[in-house]
């Protein structure tokens, strides 16, 4: 079970990656070059967000339940906040995506308000590049072993 959701949820970390750079860029060719904004446009953004919801959900499965990383944490979490693998894992990749999350939903909810198409594109564009960011920086890249996963 474990090694089933782990799969998943580092598989769909390219899914959401690739999304993320297709409506990122297209946000930012809307908003400076002045396109309107699409049905395609507002699936692309929703895919986006649906994605983060589904590795909201898949995390917390892993967090709460399977990860034996989060489980030896929580053994000590005092201990853990010492060890900086198990601290990672324990708090800061939880914290930051769920700040990412909650920030490109905010964007989402917001474009789909706006009146004009250009703020559409604008708030998408700002919004998102900031909650890719975060994410980014708790992806673990730099563990060869989580990159693609069989
Ligand atoms: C609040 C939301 C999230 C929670 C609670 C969460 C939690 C976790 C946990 C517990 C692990 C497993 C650590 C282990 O046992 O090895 C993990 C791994 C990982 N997470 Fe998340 N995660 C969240 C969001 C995300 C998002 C949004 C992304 C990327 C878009 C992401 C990408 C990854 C990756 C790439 C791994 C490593 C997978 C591997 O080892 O192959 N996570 N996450």
């Amino acid at each position: 079970m474990y090694e089933f959701f782990l799969i998943v949820h580092s598989w769909l970390r390219w899914i959401t990656l690739l999304l993320a750079v297709v409506v990122i860029f297209k946000s930012y060719a809307g908003w400076l070059g002045g396109g309107s904004y699409s049905k395609g446009d507002n699936g692309m953004s929703a895919g986006f967000v649906g994605t983060l919801h589904l590795q909201l959900l898949i995390g917390l499965v892993l967090y709460v339940f399977l990860s034996p990383l989060t489980q030896a944490a929580f053994q000590d979490f005092g201990g853990a906040m010492k060890d900086s693998m198990l601290r990672y894992w324990a708090v800061e990749h939880i914290f930051v995506m769920i700040v990412g999350i909650t920030i490109a939903q905010i964007g989402r909810t917001k474009a789909k308000k706006a009146a004009e198409d250009v703020k559409k594109f604008k708030t998408q564009a700002i919004f998102f590049t900031i909650a890719i960011v975060l994410m980014l920086s708790r992806i673990p890249f730099h563990e060869a072993g989580r990159l693609f996963r069989f």
